[in-house]
């Protein structure tokens, strides 16, 4: 098989937009820094990476005949949102368990941002204590049980949809997107930034680029700050999904890297570095990234670049993947 026979269920505009940062580039004064932006890839609830993931997973749901998708993440995770916005689209229910992944004091939290946009989007939205975990959860378990003994037809979707068979498809193709791009624009990134947290969008681009004939690094941020369990994660979703693609050899270690050092101290909890990086990409070149994901993989990409390790003469691609609703739950951090 090939990325080519999997069904893709529309979901975004088409592939997503490339441009330059010019601003940003010069003020760091080394390699040309290009953006990807899955922030803006759909019409559906402002897009985002895993509505790119939900593309691949769609044509099972419908096969499968469920009524109800799902899912699971923080208060305001940017995956549930968008599950519950592809539940709208295709005329299903959404059943949403919102963990307490964040230990963080803003009163309106687990009320503006994502959250509130899968409520208005008619999603079955459910708060559950427990603390932060990339991995499988039985509250999830439950709410698939719940669905069931109520009579619906479930359709379980993972955080971040990553632990999904099919959850690294999306960004394979990404890596086609991104090789069609380039012939267009005539450039050729050497180095790919991406952040990573459950682990199938870094891992779906290191399937995807391992197939094409030119080296290239793919480097993920972790923003999990929990290390090991997201390099396992990306390690074990990015050989299944090259297996899947048919690559056709095994995938060597050192095309596996997820880099640490721009989490912070926990997960959606920014660092000193993060705000710097939303400061800087907003006042530079008005491109808005988030304080728990693309703040920190920003936060990364701009110390590689300063410090030489992604040399002078690289062409880089940042791959924004979305994550800007949550902003409003940490306003207070922006007052002045
Ligand atoms: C905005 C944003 N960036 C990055 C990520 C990380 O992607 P993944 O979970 O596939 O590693 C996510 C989701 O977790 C996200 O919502």
């Amino acid at each position: 098989m090939a990325i080519t026979d999997f069904d893709r269920y529309p979901l975004t505009f088409g592939p997503s937009p490339v441009h330059p940062l010019p601003r940003l580039s010069d003020h760091l004064g080394g390699a040309r820094i290009w953006a990807k932006r899955e922030d803006c890839n759909s019409g559906l609830a402002f897009g985002g990476n895993k509505t790119r993931k939900l593309e691949y997973i769609v044509p099972d749901v419908l096969a499968q005949g469920a009524d109800t998708l799902v899912s699971i993440g923080g208060y305001q995770s940017n995956h549930t949102r968008q599950v519950a916005a592809v539940a709208a689209k295709l005329g299903l229910k959404a059943r949403l368990v919102q963990e307490n992944w964040v230990d963080w004091p803003d009163a309106l939290n687990d009320r503006v941002g994502n959250i509130m946009l899968s409520r208005i989007m008619g999603a079955d939205v459910r708060l559950d204590d427990a603390g932060f975990d990339i991995g499988i959860r039985s509250s999830w378990e439950q709410a698939i049980a719940d669905v069931e003994a109520s009579g619906g037809k479930p359709y379980p979707i993972p955080a971040g949809a990553s632990e999904h068979p099919l959850g690294g498809l999306g960004f394979a193709n990404w890596a086609y997107e991104v090789a069609a791009q380039e012939r267009e624009l005539g450039v050729f990134f050497d180095t790919i930034v991406v952040c990573t947290v459950t682990g199938s969008t870094h891992a779906g681009m290191i399937a995807g680029f391992a197939g094409q004939d030119r080296p290239r690094r793919v480097i993920g941020i972790d923003a999990s700050a929990t290390i090991e369990k997201t390099r396992t994660q990306v390690a074990r979703i990015a050989r299944h999904t090259a297996e899947l693609i048919g690559l056709g050899r095994e995938l060597r270690d050192d095309e596996i890297t997820v880099l640490e050092g721009w989490a912070g101290d926990l997960y959606g909890i920014p660092a000193q570095s993060t705000l710097d990086a939303i400061r800087l990409t907003g006042s530079l070149e008005g491109m808005i990234v988030d304080p728990v994901y693309e703040g920190k993989s920003m936060a990364g990409l701009i110390d590689l670049v300063t410090t030489g390790d992604i040399p002078a003469s690289s062409n880089v691609l940042y791959a924004h993947l979305g994550g800007q609703p949550a902003l409003n739950a940490y306003s207070a951090l922006f007052r002045q």
